[in-house]
């Protein structure tokens, strides 16, 4: 499992082409991996954002938020990773669900890319919606953009696009017309529940794609658990995608936190290790 290319897309965002024949062969949209760069290493999931039978590759884009992200950016092209698993989880529903909303935020985008191109392949008519904090965090507008009728940006800062969040375009979009067939939404967990508290009343179906913490990625240990539909489920086996409107998220956000003490003890682990270095 060896990093043939590594390119930094955006300041603590790190893209990796992996050479990884067996779940290149069989990966579908929204799928993802579980991987260990070194011995002892956590598991953690990254979507698989491409995959390419010919070259037997994927491609992953990922994130420096903690302590496994960023010794993984410290990571370069001929580098190998302990362990890969994959591909997980159950694929994006793909099919004709003529106009389609697409919102991603932050590194949620990367994880949209192969969704897009599934959906408008599928016949689909897609208007786009990418938000981000600044505008070196909304990525691949170019890519997003091939795929999609309409493009939207938003800033939390108005340095790109409008100023303000993904859910004020949504909002201006369905108020006027709200024969969507789908809304897909992939980001952080506050966005995709205020993207579903928006679509809600407009009775369209609303797909948000879950990152609940996971261990093992097969449905054993329950790490990932989440409430949907009054009903328990693993986003590793049962998801990641669901029905927006049917997730606590509010459990979900709770949850989020449970090993906040660990990532904070593990960040200062890290400082003295690059301090050391
Ligand atoms: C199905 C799925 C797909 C994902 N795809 C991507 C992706 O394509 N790109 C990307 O940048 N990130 C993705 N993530 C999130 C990514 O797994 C976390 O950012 C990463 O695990 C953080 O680890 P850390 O040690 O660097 O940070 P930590 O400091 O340990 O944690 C920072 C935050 O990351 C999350 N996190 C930590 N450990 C895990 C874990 N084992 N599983 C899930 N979340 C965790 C928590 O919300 C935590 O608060 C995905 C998550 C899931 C569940
Ligand atoms: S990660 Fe263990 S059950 Fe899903």
């Amino acid at each position: 499992m060896k990093i043939l290319e590594k390119e930094r897309i955006a300041e603590n965002l790190t893209k990796f082409v992996i050479n990884a024949e067996l779940i290149a062969e069989k990966a579908l949209p929204g799928q993802f991996i579980i991987l260990m760069g070194w011995k002892k290493g956590e598991r953690i999931p990254l979507t698989i954002v491409d995959a390419d039978k010919e070259k037997k590759t994927i491609t992953i884009i990922f994130q420096e938020v903690g302590y496994t992200t960023k010794l993984l950016g410290k990571m370069n092209a001929g580098d190998s990773l302990y362990s890969l698993v994959g591909p997980l989880g159950e694929p994006t529903p793909i099919k004709n669900y003529g106009k389609v909303i697409i919102l991603g935020g932050g590194v949620g985008i990367a994880e949209l890319l192969p969704v897009v191109r599934a959906y408008k392949e599928a016949g689909c008519v897609i208007t786009s919606i990418l938000g981000g904090r600044t505008s070196d965090l909304v990525i691949l507008q170019d890519q997003i953009k091939e795929f999609s009728e309409e493009l939207f940006i938003t800033t939390d800062d108005g340095s790109l696009g409008e100023k303000g969040l993904v859910t004020d375009p949504l909002k201006q979009l369905l108020e006027k017309n709200s024969d969507y067939g789908l809304v897909f939404c992939v980001g952080p967990v506050p966005m995709m529940r205020a993207v579903s508290n928006v679509t809600r009343p407009f009775k369209i179906k609303t797909l948000v794609c879950l990152n609940s913490i996971m261990i093992d990625g097969t449905g054993m240990c329950g790490g990932c658990r989440v409430t949907v539909g009054n009903k328990t489920k693993f986003t590793c086996v049962d998801g990641p995608d669901f029905d927006g409107h049917e997730v606590d998220f509010e459990e979900l956000m709770v949850r989020q936190k449970r090993f906040i003490t660990h990532e904070k003890q593990s960040k200062c682990k890290l400082n003295k290790y690059v301090k050391d270095e």
